[in-house]
C-alpha cells in the first residue's frame, strides 16, 4: 500500500499526508479522509501527532545544539493549545508560554509543570497575576510599570518572590502584515528601549523587594521570512543588557527573542531553515556580547506557528458550486464549503493565502478558475480567494486545506451561531477527538434570558 502513495509537498502538508496513486484521495495519519470525515464530519481540523512533536523537537534540538543545553523553546499556546497537544509538549522537554488565564488554565489541566510556563500579555489581570504566582511559573514577563507594580505587590502578598523579563520594544519593523508586526516603535506592547522607559523598568523592577528580574524579552512580528529582524533586536537586547549591567553592576542572564518564524501556506513561500536561522542569531549573539564583554546569556524562543501551522489540516465538504460571470467576460467558479470565516478568519484579516486539494478522489478534469467560500453572511468570507481547482467539483466533494493549525481553531468565533469544529488527532492509523464538536446546546447554554 504504502509505495502506490505519493507525499504531497513538506513544506505545506504534514508530515503523513499521502494520496493514494490510483484514487486520488488524501490520506493522513494513514487513514483516508472519507473515513476521517463519515467518523468525525465537517468541517474538521486533523492535526498529525507525529508532525506536530517532530517540529517541537526540531526546535528543542536545533537551540540546544546552537544555543547549548541552557537554552529553552517555549511553545506559544496563543497558535492553537489543548491539553493533549499541552501533554505532549510537557513529555518532550518544550516549555510553553501562556498569555491569559485561559491559556494558563489549558496548561495546568494538562499538568504541565508550572515551573516551564512563562507568562505574557500587556494587560494582566490581576487575578491572572496571581494565580500564576500562586502555581510557580518560570517567568511573567512583564510589559509595563503598573504591571510590575502589581507583580511586586501580589507576589508581597503571597510571600513570594517572581522572576521576571521586561518586554521591550526594540524599535524594528519586521516585513509582515501590520497587525502581526510588534517591535516596532507605535505599539501597544512592550518598554521602548530607544525612549528610555526600558532603562526606567530595569531600574524599577531591580529595586522591587518581591521581583527577580532575570532577564530581557521580545518579539518583532509573526510570520517573518528573514532573520535580519531578529538578529538586529538580538543585538540591541544585548546592548541594553550590558548598559544597565553599566548602570546596575547586575548582569540580566536570560534573553528571550520570541517567536514568528514564517511557515510556506502556497506552494511559492519559501520559508527560512530553522537551524541556519538560529545559527546567525547565534553568531549575531556572541560577537555583541564579545564587543560588550558581557557573558552570554541563556536563550528562549517561542515559536507557535512554525510548529502547530503545517501540522494541521481543515476538511470542509463543499456545500455549493457555481459559476460566477466577471465584468471582463470570463467566469469564475464558486466552491462553498461547509466552515469559512469562524473557522480560519487570517484569509479575511490578514489576506492570508492558503491552497486547497480535492481531497477524496482524483480528477482529470480541466482546472477552473475558482475562489472557496464559507458559507457566513459576507462576501468577505473567503478562505482562497483565488486557486485553480478541477472544474469537475461537485457538492459533497471534500476539500482539504493544508497549513491551517496555527491561529485558526485557536481564533475560531461562533460568528452566526456556527459550531466551532472539532480537532482530531490522527497517529499510525488511528484517529481521536481532542477537542469536541460544538453543540446549539453549547451556545443555548450561555442563553440566559
Ligand atoms: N511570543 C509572543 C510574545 C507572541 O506575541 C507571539 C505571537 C509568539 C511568541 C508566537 O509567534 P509565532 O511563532 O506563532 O509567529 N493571529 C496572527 C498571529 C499573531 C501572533 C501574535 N503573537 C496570525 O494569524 O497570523
Amino acid at each position: 500500500m504504502a509505495n502506490t502513495k505519493a507525499r504531497l509537498n513538506p513544506a505545506i502538508w504534514p508530515a503523513t499526508a499521502r494520496t493514494d496513486a490510483t484514487s486520488g484521495e488524501l490520506f493522513l495519519g494513514g487513514l483516508s479522509v472519507s473515513e476521517l470525515t463519515e467518523r468525525f464530519g465537517t468541517p474538521v481540523f486533523i492535526l498529525d501527532e507525529a508532525d506536530f512533536r517532530a517540529r517541537a523537537v526540531k526546535f528543542k534540538e536545533a537551540m540546544e545544539k546552537i544555543f547549548g543545553s541552557r537554552s529553552n523553546v517555549y511553545y506559544a499556546s496563543k497558535a492553537f493549545t489543548s491539553i493533549a497537544t499541552a501533554k505532549w509538549l510537557a513529555e518532550d522537554g518544550v516549555n510553553l508560554d501562556v498569555c491569559t488565564g485561559g491559556e494558563l488554565a489549558v496548561a495546568l489541566a494538562a499538568k504541565f509543570p508550572a515551573n516551564r510556563i512563562e507568562v505574557h500579555g500587556n494587560n494582566k489581570s490581576v487575578d491572572e497575576i496571581e494565580e500564576a504566582i500562586k502555581v510557580g511559573v518560570r517567568f511573567i514577563v512583564a510589559d509595563s510599570l503598573i504591571e510590575l507594580d502589581r507583580i511586586n505587590s501580589i507576589a508581597g502578598n503571597l510571600g513570594k518572590k517572581q522572576s521576571v523579563l521586561l518586554r521591550l520594544t526594540p524599535g524594528i519593523t519586521a516585513h509582515t502584515h501590520e497587525s502581526i508586526a510588534t517591535a516596532h516603535e507605535d505599539v501597544k506592547f512592550g518598554f521602548s528601549i530607544a525612549s528610555g522607559a526600558a532603562m526606567l523598568a530595569a531600574a524599577t523592577a531591580l529595586n522591587a523587594a518581591n521581583i527577580t528580574l532575570e532577564g530581557v524579552h521580545c518579539h518583532i512580528g509573526s510570520q517573518i521570512f528573514d532573520e535580519t529582524g531578529h538578529i538586529l533586536a538580538v543585538e540591541r537586547l544585548v546592548k541594553f543588557i550590558a548598559d544597565v549591567q553599566k548602570s546596575h553592576g547586575v548582569l540580566l542572564h536570560h534573553l528571550d527573542f520570541g517567536g514568528g518564524f514564517g511557515i510556506a501556506y502556497v506552494d511559492s513561500d519559501d520559508p527560512m531553515d530553522i537551524e541556519s536561522v538560529l545559527t546567525r542569531i547565534h553568531d549575531a549573539l556572541t560577537q555583541q556580547c564579545a564587543k560588550y564583554e558581557i557573558e552570554i546569556p541563556s536563550v528562549a524562543i517561542e515559536p507557535g506557528r512554525a510548529i502547530v501551522g503545517p501540522a494541521m489540516v481543515t476538511l470542509y465538504r463543499v456545500g455549493t458550486v457555481k459559476d460566477v460571470l466577471l465584468e471582463d467576460g470570463k467566469t469564475r467558479t464558486y466552491i462553498s464549503v461547509d466552515g469559512g470565516m469562524s473557522d480560519n478568519i487570517r484569509p479575511s484579516l490578514y489576506g492570508a493565502e492558503y491552497s486547497a486539494l480535492l481531497a477524496n478522489r482524483n480528477s482529470n478534469a480541466p482546472a477552473a478558475d475558482s475562489r472557496v467560500v464559507g458559507k457566513h453572511c459576507e462576501s468577505g468570507d473567503i478562505v482562497i480567494r483565488q486557486i485553480a481547482l478541477p472544474s469537475d467539483i461537485v457538492p459533497g466533494d471534500i476539500l482539504a486545506i493544508p497549513a491551517t493549525g496555527a491561529y485558526g481553531r485557536s481564533m475560531a468565533s461562533n460568528y452566526n451561531h456556527i459550531l466551532r469544529p472539532p480537532v482530531v488527532v490522527v497517529a499510525d492509523g488511528t484517529a481521536r477527538t481532542i477537542i469536541r464538536r460544538e453543540k446549539i446546546s453549547d451556545l443555548l447554554a450561555l442563553e440566559e434570558g
